[in-house]
């Protein structure tokens, strides 16, 4: 079974033997219940390091007043056995008190990125995320961290901040997984009703029109925008955002970007979901005023 550490102390002292004999280390942080993106981001890391390291963590500060902190799902034993079968050395699994003292006084913030689309409905969320990152990559100190890009804004934000704060470690973002009907993994999935299971690959499929649409026609920005939003509402999903952005920097699109990503949020019953596609490079299309 993959050795588990619940102190810092503990997995420091593990990962600094590993680091004295020159091995690399890769990091995979997650909140647990495991699926087929995880065990994805954990075979990526494999190829890149001599050993790997997991994090378990269901981070309270990322979670809003409404949101599901108290329900979401710890399936601790089974998470364990899937990263023993996955060949991972070490899963660091601390508690609330272990990781966040009632005293601390400091948060990360990443500006700018962190206040708009899901930052926008989700106050607070990315400060959560941001601070959290900080905090494990500090305590692991691996050479390479792991990050799904289904989050694209959080994969954005963890960038800079790396960059930001000089920490000395690659991020690397891992495309996203999906299920044979092109819906995003998600440990949110599991609340879906089964009606709304059959719904919910329509996420996927209207990015893929709206991708078709901006290859293909001469709509704008704009109008692509509406009509995705109009044709995910027709299937009863509640849009917060339908937007494309510059992939650097997820700022609005103009004519003149061309590394773009289509972005999408939209809540069906009572679960958020979001999901994302790139665009290639040779699509020129019409800015949001023409
Ligand atoms: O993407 C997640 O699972 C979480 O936001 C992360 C990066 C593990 C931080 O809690």
């Amino acid at each position: 079974m993959v050795k588990t550490f619940q102190t810092i102390s503990g997995i420091r002292q593990c990962i600094e033997l590993w680091r004295h004999s020159g091995e690399r280390i890769a990091f995979v942080p997650t909140m647990g219940n495991l699926h087929e993106g995880h065990l994805t981001l954990v075979r990526e890391a494999k190829q890149h390091a001599d050993r790997v390291v997991v994090s378990i963590f269901v981070n309270p500060t990322q979670f809003g007043v409404n949101e599901d902190f108290a329900n979401y799902p710890r399936t601790e034993a089974e998470d364990c056995q899937k990263l023993t079968d996955e060949g991972c050395d070490a899963v660091f699994l601390p508690s609330v008190d272990t990781l966040y003292s009632p005293h601390a006084k400091t948060t990360v913030h990443v500006e700018g990125v962190s206040d708009y689309f899901c930052g926008a409905s989700r106050r607070g969320h990315f400060s959560g995320v941001a601070t959290v990152v900080s905090k494990l990559l500090n305590i692991i100190e691996p050479h390479s961290a792991f990050f799904g890009l289904k989050d694209f804004q959080q994969f954005v934000i963890i960038q800079t901040l790396v960059r930001d704060l000089n920490f000395p470690i690659d991020i690397i973002g891992v495309p996203t997984v999906r299920e044979h009907d092109g819906l995003a993994m998600s440990s949110r999935n599991g609340y879906l009703t089964a009606a709304e299971r059959k719904v919910a690959p329509q996420i996927y499929n209207t990015l893929q029109l709206a991708r078709d649409q901006l290859r293909h026609s001469s709509y704008s920005f704009e109008e692509v925008e509406k009509q995705s939003i109009a044709t995910l509402a027709q299937h009863g999903f509640v849009i917060d955002y339908f937007t494309i952005a510059r992939r650097a920097d997820l700022a609005f699109a103009g004519v003149d970007d061309h590394d773009l990503i289509i972005l999408v949020a939209a809540t069906l019953g009572k679960t958020r979901l979001i999901d994302n596609l790139w665009l290639d490079k040779s699509i020129t299309p019409r800015c949001q005023n023409n």
